[in-house]
């Protein structure tokens, strides 16, 4: 074994052998019984560093359940990306550990948008109207440009981990307020930014392993 392919398979090993007590649990872990109450979903900060202006959502505050809406929706197909991009691994005990914990994910944010659209049925179809899927894996794997088909995976899983890192960000950006949050949204995003190691180290080695 080449000394390169050494020092891969010790990472490989370490991830595979990761603690998992960044690990959440759907039911236990999230206050789903404070669905209903009364809550910002995103504050000055936050908004402030997007360039959008606190005060017309002041204004407007359905302009604040729709952005979640949003945000929502675009959390579920990124994260179901990451399913899709794995979906053809070697199926490293990391790897499973990644779809478990992304699949959970999924879920929440499908049960969160399910409380989000209660709140405003009426507005649903205006804002499913505006609103766009971000580019996929399987749109950027068939439209790439790139020859090497290795080059197309390590850019997607590098523009994961941003995203990844970003939903760490969401969460800096709430507590940066002193704020009323919805606590169910405010737990949700609460999540990431538990110690976890899944998706950086794993992302890390994922660049190894295919
Ligand atoms: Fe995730």
């Amino acid at each position: 074994m080449r000394k390169t392919e050494s020092k891969v398979s010790v990472r490989q090993a370490r991830l595979d052998d990761r603690p998992l007590n960044y690990r959440f649990h759907l039911e236990r872990d999230l206050p789903w019984e404070q669905a209903g109450e009364n809550g910002l979903f995103f504050g000055s900060h936050f908004l402030s560093r997007l360039g959008l202006l606190p005060a017309a959502f002041d204004a407007q505050p359905d302009l604040q359940w729709a952005l979640a809406v949003i945000t929502a929706r675009a959390f579920i197909a990124l994260e179901e990306d990451i399913l899709a991009f794995t979906k053809g691994s070697t199926g490293s005990r990391s790897v499973v550990l990644l779809v478990e914990e992304e699949r959970k994910h999924i879920e929440l944010f499908q049960r969160v948008l399910t409380h989000l659209y209660a709140l405003h049925p009426e507005r649903r179809a205006d804002v499913d109207a505006v609103w766009w899927r971000p580019v996929s894996w399987d749109d950027l794997r068939s439209q790439s440009a790139i020859d090497d088909p290795q080059h197309v995976k390590g850019l997607f899983w590098l523009t994961t981990l941003f995203f990844e890192e970003y939903t760490v960000w969401i969460q800096d950006a709430l507590e940066r307020n002193d704020e009323h949050f919805q606590p169910l949204w405010f737990a949700a995003h609460g999540l990431p930014a538990r110690p976890r190691p899944h998706q950086t180290s794993a992302g890390r080695g994922a660049i190894h392993f295919w």
